[in-house]
Parts: structure tokens; C-alpha cells; sequence
């Protein structure tokens, strides 16, 4: 089946079996690595990308089912060389590591800054559930996003940005 959609604002098409994961697809065959996998099985948010402006797992999405849709990977959150916000953010602040989950948890944080710049701490980590990271904690992504969101709206001082969460915080460890 040829498989015609937009990904990252650029036509693209694949011939490939409609049931062919989307992060296949991707992945080998328009060769937009920086989507990952973990589990394959919608757990963890690694392999998250946009489909018409919604948070997906393409683990989940079989290639038929984005035949004229609009597909965002992290190869398009970056304007050129210059980082989205969410992404510096999360590189100055301390919230990536391995790296496995950044991918994902860049689009769906530049997706909760848009959609809810004004979400508490307690807010964005719920929006965020669906993307795990075994390394960092989550305090310092949390941090992340929170800075960006306070900087769209203007706010300050609630950000609780890195170095400021110490072993009384309540959200440390959660
Ligand atoms: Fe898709 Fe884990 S690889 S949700
Ligand atoms: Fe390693 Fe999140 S930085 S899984």
C-alpha cells in the first residue's frame, strides 16, 4: 500500500504493509531515528509523535491509519538549529540523561506549553504520565517545562527550578 502523509511539514510517502507500525515507518523508512522505541506496547511514551496536533504513541499507529494525516517527530520540534524552548530547557536544566525518553518528552511538554501554559507543577506532571524516565527523576523535567510554561504567561517564582528541590520537596522522587 503506498502510504501518502505530511511529517514535519514535508510530503512524504511509503510503500509499505498498512499495518506497518508508524514508528517503523519512521524509523526505517523515512529514517527519522530520533522517534525511539521502549516497550512497543503504549506504555511508555518513548516513540511519542504529534498526529494532527494530538500526542501519540506510534508503537500504536498502524502506517494506514496516517494516509493524509500531518505527522510531527522530533526532527521537526527544532526550528533549524535553534532548539524549541522545551528542548533548552530541558538540556540547561539537567532533564535528560540517557536520552531514551527525551524525544518524547520534548513534543508532549511543547504540546502541554501550548495547550496549558498556566498547568501547576502537580498539572504537567499529569499531562506527562504517559512518558516514563527511568533515569532523572522526573523533578528535573518537571523544572523544565514549568520554567517554559512560566515564561509564556508571564509568572514567577513558581517554577521550583533545579537546585531548589531538596529532600523535603514533597514532589522529590515521585
Ligand atoms: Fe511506544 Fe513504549 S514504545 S509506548
Ligand atoms: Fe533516560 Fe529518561 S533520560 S529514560
Amino acid at each position: 500500500m503506498i502510504v501518502r502523509f505530511q511529517v514535519n511539514g514535508r510530503p512524504a510517502e511509503v510503500e509499505v504493509s498498512p499495518w506497518k507500525r508508524l514508528l517503523d515507518v519512521l524509523r526505517q523508512d523515512l529514517g527519522l531515528t530520533g522517534t525511539k522505541e521502549g516497550c512497543g506496547e503504549g506504555e511508555c511514551g518513548a516513540c511519542t509523535v504529534m498526529i494532527d496536533g494530538e500526542v501519540v504513541n506510534s508503537c500504536l499507529v498502524a502506517a494506514g491509519q496516517v494516509a493524509g494525516s500531518s505527522v510531527q517527530t522530533i526532527e521537526g520540534l527544532a526550528g533549524g538549529d535553534v532548539l524549541h524552548e522545551v528542548q533548552a530547557a530541558l538540556l540547561r536544566l539537567g532533564g535528560t540523561q540517557c536520552g531514551i525518553c527525551t524525544p518524547g518528552i520534548a513534543l508532549c511538554a511543547a504540546h502541554v506549553v501550548d495547550a496549558e501554559p498556566d498547568a501547576s507543577r502537580a498539572r504537567i506532571r499529569e499531562l506527562l504520565a504517559g512518558n516514563l524516565c527511568r533515569c532523572t527523576g522526573y523533578q528535573l523535567i518537571v523544572d523544565a517545562v514549568a520554567e517554559v510554561a512560566a515564561g509564556r504567561t508571564g509568572a514567577t517564582g513558581a517554577t521550583g527550578l533545579a537546585g531548589t528541590a531538596g529532600a523535603g520537596d514533597p514532589e522529590a522522587g515521585a
